[in-house]
């Protein structure tokens, strides 16, 4: 057990942080958390921000209170003292006076397991901004990085009847870090998404993934890894859907890896018109004995590209999307699930079927409610902008935040693109970065599409980034209209490149305010002018054949530190709903109509396998 040997000690070390910059807690470490015995950690936690990191200098979570010879050490602290925080939560809508902070804050709850565990427990957290360093009863277990995907710590050891979490969540921007210091969203800290312990048995099923590889035959194919400190003998794995009466065992390797293909004959494939899915289990078998079982809720279909199309179920589709943040005025990043369907039931009367989740893996909630209401996605991490390209600690944050996500979302049928950035300058850094982490997608998941929202080459007006001889869908940004107001320009790109892939225009639109009530003038930034850059847009998008899908920048107006205009006040004002989510302005209803003429011109496209 350290000691704090004096309080000199921790004024003078300028060093402090070197003991805390291992384990780093990263994507192996998940566990499948699909029908397991969970207890959670939710609720209210003591709180304080902690400006000047000096829970890791002062060693707090020691929670030493006598020096080695046994007098009273002076405390700066007092966890069970402190102000409560309610979590998951943003601590910037906690309190009007955390709004605006940024840096490391400490989190502490004490816990006892509600029933005795036989097995292994693990700490599971939803996501925290942005770096998170967990002690348990004084004890560093490692830190996480990157603020939008989940990760598990193992726990069993360090358990007492009674026991001390505490977490320091630090939100700084830094320029290593994904994204880098510079974006267009509002950097929310704290543990904003569930914590609860895991309790798994002794041999358990770290991870599932099944998706549909032929349609034709309704095969299913099944990747799975055991757990097991040693090697793994006499074991199986039963695979079953038992609405389909479909149940098949294979073996397990010795090494706890197993991969099981299912010929799932006639299934309903999962689609927006027909959100069909199945519940699935998986059970784990040693000498015919039962040692773990987990369950998931899944759809079944397939997603590809055929020249310059992009085929669900083997039809094509066209993408009626939008683009969305993870944020509402009351909780922030905290979003709810009753948010969540709001925001799918104003995307689905704009006629969508797809959305775009800027910038980053928003909230796995997002993702089960999509495959439940039929919803497409397109799923991001943060490589946004300028980034650390040349720094291997950034690209092992990219692919480790890459690899979360995936391992998260693999099963959910509504996620149908993975992207690996947004608008990323081209150097020879980026493009290798940026190809390393499109290999990676691809090696981890080749039953999705790999994308990027990509800048137009504004010199020569073509759709020419080399990065996408990587990607099966091109993403591309544009603002015609809005940051160039020349239209020719966006005219003589659709009309000159000539892709040989299909192209989402990932984001165009304008900012709209509305100066007054009953203001409907044209002036720079009014809604007018906003309904009007859309009109023209969607008329040149039309004409277009190889554009699959459009997401126009944004659904809601949000929050962003970058926009301080007069009619911006500290929000991005692209939204075709306002903020408060209230009110849907005219270019709404541009997209609206527009998507309507492209779902009518579209036949039904359900279709059941063996037809
Ligand atoms: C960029 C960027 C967005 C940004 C938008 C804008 O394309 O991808 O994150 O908010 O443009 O300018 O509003």
């Amino acid at each position: 057990m350290e000691i704090i040997k004096n309080f000199v000690d921790n004024i003078h070390n300028d060093d402090y942080k070197s003991d805390y910059e291992f384990p780093v807690i990263q994507g192996e470490s998940m566990v499948f958390p699909g029908g397991r015995k969970k207890q959670s950690l939710n609720g209210e936690w003591n709180f304080s921000v902690d400006q000047y990191d000096n829970c890791l200098r002062a060693k707090w979570f020691l929670e030493q209170e006598t020096n080695d010879e046994g007098r009273n050490i002076p405390l700066d602290y007092g966890f069970d003292e402190w102000d409560t925080i309610k979590v998951p939560g943003v601590w910037n809508l906690a309190r009007p006076e955390y709004f605006y902070y940024e840096g490391p804050a400490v989190y502490s709850r004490r816990f006892s397991l509600e029933e005795e565990s036989k097995g292994r427990v693990f700490l599971q957290f939803g996501a925290v901004s942005y770096e998170a360093r967990i002690f348990l009863n004084g004890v560093f277990l490692g830190i996480h990085k990157g603020g939008s995907t989940p990760f598990t710590i193992e726990i069993t050891s360090r358990l007492k009847a009674e026991n001390r979490l505490i977490v320091v969540a630090d939100n700084t921007r830094r320029k290593e870090q994904i994204p880098s210091e510079n974006t267009d969203w509002f950097l929310y800290g704290g543990i904003y998404r569930d914590v609860s312990l895991l309790f798994v048995p002794d041999v358990y099923i770290k991870n599932m993934k099944a998706g549909l590889i032929n349609r034709e035959t309704g095969t299913i194919e099944v990747t799975a890894l055991i757990d097991c400190e040693k090697k793994l003998t006499d074991s199986e794995l039963t695979f079953s859907i038992p609405e389909l009466n479909i149940e098949v065992t294979f073996p397990v390797n010795e090494d706890g890896t197993c991969t099981m293909y299912v010929n799932a004959g006639k299934l309903s494939l999962w689609s927006p018109e027909s959100p069909k899915r199945y519940q699935v289990l998986l059970t784990l078998r040693k000498k015919g004995v039962v040692k773990d079982e987990v369950t998931d809720l899944i759809g079944f279909r397939t997603v590809e590209t055929k020249d310059r199309k992009i085929l669900l179920n083997g039809r094509q589709i066209f993408l009626r999307g939008a683009c969305l943040h993870e944020e509402t005025e009351e909780h922030g990043k905290a979003v709810t699930k009753d948010e969540i369907r709001e925001a799918f039931q104003r995307a689905k009367k704009m006629n969508c079927n797809f959305l775009r989740l800027a910038h980053y893996p928003h909230t796995e909630w997002v993702s089960e409610i999509a495959d439940e209401e039929g919803i497409l996605l397109w799923e991001e991490i943060p490589v946004y902008w300028w980034i650390d390209f040349s720094n291997p600690q950034a690209l092992d944050d990219a692919r480790n935040q890459l690899t979360e996500l995936i391992s998260r979302d693999f099963n959910r049928a509504s996620v149908i693109i993975w992207s690996v950035g947004n608008e990323n300058p081209d150097t020879e850094a980026r493009y290798e970065f940026m190809k390393d982490l499109a290999s990676t997608a691809r090696r981890m998941d080749p039953t999705r599409l790999i994308s990027a929202a990509c800048l137009v080459d504004t010199v020569n007006l073509r759709i020419a980034d080399r990065l996408e001889r990587h990607l099966d869908v091109i993403g591309l940004n544009e603002y015609y209209g809005w940051y160039d107001p020349d239209y020719e320009k966006l005219t003589e790109i659709l009309n000159g490149s000539h892709p040989e892939k299909p192209v989402i225009i990932s984001e165009f639109g304008a900012d709209g305010y509305q100066p007054d009530e009953n203001s409907r003038k044209y002036v720079r930034g009014s809604e007018k002018e906003q309904e009007e850059i859309y009109k023209k847009q969607v008329e040149l998008f039309g004409k277009t054949e190889y554009i699959q899908g459009t997401t126009p920048w944004i659904l809601y107006d949000y929050r962003t530190p970058k926009r301080l205009g007069a009619y911006q006040k500290g929000y991005n004002i692209k939204g075709l709903v306002t903020a408060d989510r209230k009110r849907e302005k005219p270019a709404f209803a541009v997209m609206k109509n527009y998507y309507e003429e492209i779902k009518n011109n579209e036949g039904s496209d359900r279709e059941t396998v063996g037809e």
